[in-house]
């Protein structure tokens, strides 16, 4: 199955100067948990963001997509397209995880590979140069997983929704 997990803001914001823009610990724990032991799919400029102590993440498959045929890095697959990262795992017991950015999100919601998503909506907006594209919402059903109030270590509540492919 091929799921997809993201955290957006009220206004649909991701990111920022190749960024994360917000400080959750509380949601970073669930991506985390949520991913661990399964094969992430991210595009290069997202591979490239995560701090050096970070990277790889651990426990799972890092799978970066580039179009530059020469992209190698230590610690990650590369693969030039999304559907051949996709394809290649897709007997693996594990499951694959789109971890972004927005061009990946966006390329894999348009072209209708994607059977879950974990969303995490964060309820403030914020200032971003990177979005999560809208989608048709009656093509899914959704429920309420986790509802997250703000607390000393996360300045914004959030709530995490699971959509499942109708
Ligand atoms: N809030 C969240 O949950 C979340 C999650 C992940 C990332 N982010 C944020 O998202 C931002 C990064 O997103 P982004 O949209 O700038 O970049 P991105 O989607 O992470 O990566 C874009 C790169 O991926 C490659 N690529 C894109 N489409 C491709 C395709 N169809 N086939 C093969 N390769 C393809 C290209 O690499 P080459 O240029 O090498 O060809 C492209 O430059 C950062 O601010 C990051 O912090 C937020």
């Amino acid at each position: 199955m091929v799921k997809l997990i993201v955290a957006i803001a009220s206004n649909r914001a991701i990111g920022k100067d190749n960024d994360l823009i917000w400080h959750l610990p509380a949601d970073m724990c669930f991506f985390t948990e949520t991913t661990k032991g399964n094969i992430v799919i991210m595009g290069r400029r997202n591979w490239n963001s995560i701090p050096d102590k970070y990277r790889p993440l651990s426990d799972r498959l890092n799978v970066v997509v580039s179009r530059d045929t020469s992209f190698t890095d230590e610690g990650c697959v590369a693969y030039n397209t999304i559907e051949e990262a996709i394809s290649a795992y897709k007997n693996d017991p594990r499951d694959t995880y789109i971890i972004g950015g927005g061009q990946i999100y966006k390329y894999a919601l348009d072209h209708d590979l994607i059977d879950q998503m974990y969303i995490t909506k964060i309820d403030a907006s914020f200032d971003a140069d990177t979005f999560f594209p809208e989608f048709d919402e009656s093509g899914w059903t959704s429920e309420m997983i986790m509802d997250h109030p703000t607390d000393e270590k996360n300045p914004h509540s959030f709530k995490v929704w699971k959509y499942t492919k109708k």
